[in-house]
């Protein structure tokens, strides 16, 4: 099942350190290459023959324990399609987050560009320590999948939220993880997210409650699938792919214009303001005698339409064009109305009316409408399993 892959694992000092000897003879057996780092304090729970033996590779502890001209945290990250830390401590959950990079685990974390799968162990009170959780947050936003403790007793003798999660959760992430990193390999993916902002006055602009959330899960999962990813963002958001910032609905087709040509799929998950202020005023507009203040708005650019057009009027047989729709009311029959009116070849539809989905919310619920005029529906999920979803069916 996994022959071929190099899985590294990263051991803290935790007391679940035991638990992974039995996860490494699983991903062996499974047919993975493992390669195993530890932190010095990992060695106080489980001993570095043991985990040789288990693995059938040199363990890796010492940042200048130099063999070869390339340093070891740049080859071991290098040479690993996916890494796993498990048990990770506080410690290091926090060192990584912050971009410490003093022990060799943590420097290979800082050097790692692929999929990272985090699974935390520790005290209750730990777990629940604010900064900590922060941290967790911090690594979460860069696209770091966190496989959260289970409550019950812990070695400490509390009864809490801390403990390693189950280890075949752990193995099934990997799997999961694996399985798909090679579907788009080979293909560029740019993906827009945000909503765009466009200026009235140097101090006032008109935007919408687009979070970004929607095009960075997306963004994410093509990277872990393989894409060479550019994302095309509103919002601040970090991860090993290029990020292009912008801010307007102009600003956002001309960066679409740039990656156009090299593109394979364009994935339009931005809000994009429709209308735009004819002339934005260069001084902050003062409050005048008047109770009425009238803005002129201009249309902007149907960006996703221009692209399709674009794509028809050079008989080009790519990018694959997926559009996003998001409606108040008669989500299906406006979805119908804008594929055809836009010309892509998916429109993924959402309800923006519901606070437990679309704008801003972690979660989402889709359905799905392809240029042949087939429909799927996907349940509501969280958005990185819709994303990943979404990807996995375009592309086929
Ligand atoms: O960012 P989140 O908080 O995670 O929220 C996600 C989301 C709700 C923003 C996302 O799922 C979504 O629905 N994005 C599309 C929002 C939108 O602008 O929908 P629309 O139906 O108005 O536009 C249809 C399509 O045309 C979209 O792909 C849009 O990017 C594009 N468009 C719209 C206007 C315009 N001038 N140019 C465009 O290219």
């Amino acid at each position: 099942m996994l022959s071929g892959k190099t899985i590294l694992i990263g051991i803290t000092g935790g007391i679940a350190a035991y638990k992974i000897c039995e996860l490494i003879r699983k991903f062996k057996k499974s047919g993975a290459n493992v390669k195993v780092v530890c932190t010095p304090n990992a060695l106080n729970f489980v001993t570095k023959l043991t985990l040789q033996n288990l693995s059938q590779n040199e363990v890796y502890v010492e940042e200048f324990d130099v063999k070869s001209w390339k340093p070891e945290h740049i080859s071991l990250a290098d040479e690993a399609d996916i890494m796993l830390i498990a048990p990770a401590t506080a410690n290091t959950i926090s060192k990584i987050a912050q971009g410490i990079a003093d022990n060799l685990l943590t420097s290979i974390a800082c050097a790692f560009r692929k999929k990272m799968i985090i699974a935390p162990a520790m005290n209750c009170n730990m777990w629940n320590n604010a900064a900590v959780q922060k941290n967790l947050s911090i690594l979460k936003s860069r696209g770091i999948e966190i496989l959260e403790p289970d409550s019950g007793f812990l070695a400490c003798g509390y009864l809490g939220k801390g403990r390693l999660c189950r280890l075949d959760k752990i193995f099934d992430a990997v799997v999961e993880a694996l399985k798909c990193s090679d579907k788009l390999k080979g293909k560029k993916v740019v993906i827009t997210s945000g909503g765009t902002i466009e200026d009235i006055d140097p101090v006032r602009y008109i935007s919408n409650y687009s979070s970004g959330k929607m095009g960075f899960a997306l963004a994410n999962n093509a990277a872990d699938m393989g894409a060479e990813v550019v994302l095309i963002t509103t919002k601040d958001f970090e991860a090993p792919y290029k990020i292009v910032k912008v801010k307007s609905a102009l600003d956002m087709q001309s960066a679409l214009d740039n990656e156009f040509d090299t593109s394979d799929i364009i994935i339009m998950a931005a809000a994009v303001a429709d209308y735009r202020v004819k002339e934005m005023c260069a001084q902050k507009i003062k409050k005048g005698e008047s109770d009425v203040l009238t803005l002129e708005l201009v249309k902007n650019p149907d960006i996703l339409a221009g692209l399709c057009e674009r794509r028809a009027h050079n008989s080009l047989d790519k990018p694959l064009i997926v559009g996003f729709c998001a409606e108040t009311e008669n989500l299906l029959q406006n979805a119908k109305e804008k594929i055809n009116k836009k010309g892509c070849d998916f429109l993924v539809a959402n309800d923006i009316s519901r606070s437990d989905i679309g704008f801003s919310s972690d979660d989402n619920e889709v359905t799905i409408l392809d240029y042949s005029g087939a429909i799927i529906k996907l349940d509501k999920a969280p958005k990185r399993v819709i994303a990943r979803k979404i990807l996995e069916l375009i592309s086929k």
